[in-house]
């Protein structure tokens, strides 16, 4: 038996609750049509009394399921059997304590730190969840498996798929809505790429009917058992703090299949006592794709206990419908106006006491090149959580002294465009790239020096610029 009798799949809907083996593969509630939870019976299962715990398989790092940044946390999603579960060796990643971006954020030198997610083997944090989500399909058999994406999870399955040979990738993508980084490696690895004439929500809509129709495997975040996968990112940060509980996390919010994870992870460690306090949670949007934002902080939508109005957002959507806004902003991974788990995040938000902030794409692009200073690049959307970290330090809602963590969701090299356009000498490049969604300036600007092809000019351009 590959899959264990400790899971089943939950409605997150209490007044519904209706539950589902772990055998079937679904992305939503077969009653009332809510998302799901995989959830676990303790009891029977051994998850460790201590985090302390964890610490002894370090030692055991030969071990692929140990080595793995998120099987060797496997008592704490234990869905699946030690020896079932599939590894290409994710989660190697690394929390970096950078005092620059501290300063840039107004925080106290050793208080900021950065979980670097961009060091997985597809190069973002959609592999945490995909080595969950290819267990769980090979557990049930599946030979298909596909995604709607705006690149890192699609990179992330057509790598699973590549390297494990378990299932052939189909990957939906918004027409020239992705990253050149992140299309290459979709195509470098051999999926069945389909450009829809769409932007991400519209391609996220046509794959779940596909998916449906033609019994295909969702790898997409309402997948409950990618989100299992996801939590040990927040494993991975207490253990780099010695198993201490940080003030805050900050992470960029797109589909909302990070927040929602570890928002779990949180309520899961309180309820087995493992840790005595969740930290406070900030969702950082972008403003041309914001939401979270506008339902969470201007609107008061919230979950409420499983209370709240979720009819608020079917609201929104139709004023968006209806003033035809799409998602805009040169993050592209988050470029999402519907939120796929955004039900699941609202709880987050409730677990975690959490705050959702907007953040323009000049604040996003200078907060990326703060963070690149420091020598671990990352991708426009991921910076989302230094500048948000930012306004809330501005705001006072951080404190100087608080110890605060924004995950880094994906590799610089992800999106070189960018990048390049930023530190650019070519104001028409800019503007193309940049100017054009709104970034009037690169503060922060490594810009190339032109030197003639002569020994004494490039000798005097080193001495006059280093
Ligand atoms: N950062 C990066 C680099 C991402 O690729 C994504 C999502 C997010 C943040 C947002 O995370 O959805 O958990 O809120 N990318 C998805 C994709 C949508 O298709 O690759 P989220």
């Amino acid at each position: 038996m590959s899959l264990t009798d400790l899971a089943v799949q939950r409605c997150i809907s209490p007044s519904c609750g209706a539950t589902y083996s772990t055998s079937e593969a679904l992305v939503a509630c077969g009653k009332c049509g809510s998302l799901l939870d995989v959830v676990y019976d303790w009891n029977r299962g051994k998850p460790p009394t201590s985090l302390k715990d964890f610490e002894q398989m370090w030692s055991r790092r030969h071990e692929p399921l140990r080595f793995s940044g998120v099987w060797r946390f496997h008592e704490l999603l234990p869905f699946a059997n030690p020896a079932a579960v599939v590894t290409v060796g994710e989660g190697q990643t690394l929390l970096q304590q950078a005092d620059g971006v501290a300063k840039y954020v107004g925080l106290n030198a050793g208080r900021l730190y950065l979980q670097y997610e961009g060091m997985n083997p597809s190069g973002s944090f959609k592999d945490n969840g995909m080595s969950a989500a290819f267990t769980h399909a090979r557990a049930i058999g599946a030979k298909r498996a596909a995604c709607a994406s705006t690149g890192n999870t699609s990179a992330s399955l057509a790598m699973y798929c590549s390297v494990t040979k378990l299932m052939k990738a189909i990957i939906f993508v918004g027409s020239g809505k992705i990253s050149y980084g992140k299309l290459a490696q979709a195509l470098d690895y051999g999926a069945l790429t389909v450009q829809i004439a769409g932007d991400f929500d519209d391609a996220m809509a046509r794959v779940k009917e596909v998916s449906r129709d033609l019994g295909i495997y969702l790898v997409n975040s309402v997948n409950p058992f990618r989100l299992e996968g996801q939590k040990t990112i927040m494993f991975r940060v207490l253990e780099a703090l010695r198993w201490e509980v940080p003030d805050w996390i900050v992470v960029p919010g797109g589909n909302l299949g990070n927040s929602s994870a570890f928002g779990k992870a949180f309520s899961e460690l309180l309820e087995l006592g493992l840790i005595d306090r969740a930290p406070r949670l900030a969702v950082i949007n972008a403003v041309g794709a914001n939401t979270l934002y506008e339902l969470y902080e201007n609107r008061k939508m919230r979950w409420d206990s499983a209370t709240g109005d979720m009819c608020q957002a079917c609201n929104y959507y139709k004023e968006l419908d209806r003033d035809g806004k799409k998602a805009s902003t040169l993050a592209s991974a988050i470029e999402i106006n519907r939120p796929v788990n955004l039900t699941k995040c609202l709880r987050a938000l409730e677990v975690c006491d959490g705050v959702v902030r907007e953040v323009t794409d000049q604040d996003i692009m200078d907060a990326k090149a703060q963070v690149g200073t420091g020598g671990i690049g990352c991708e426009p959307a991921s910076a989302a959580s230094v500048a948000g970290a930012k306004m809330l330090r501005r705001e006072g809602v951080i404190a100087a002294d608080d110890r605060v963590v924004c995950i880094l969701t994906g590799h610089l090299l992800k999106d070189p465009t960018a990048t390049v356009a930023y530190h650019t000498t070519d104001q028409d490049q800019f503007n193309k790239v940049l100017g054009s969604r709104g970034v009037k300036r690169a503060s922060f600007a490594n810009r190339a020096v032109a030197v003639p092809n002569d020994l004494d000019e490039i000798i005097k351009a080193i001495q006059l610029y280093s």
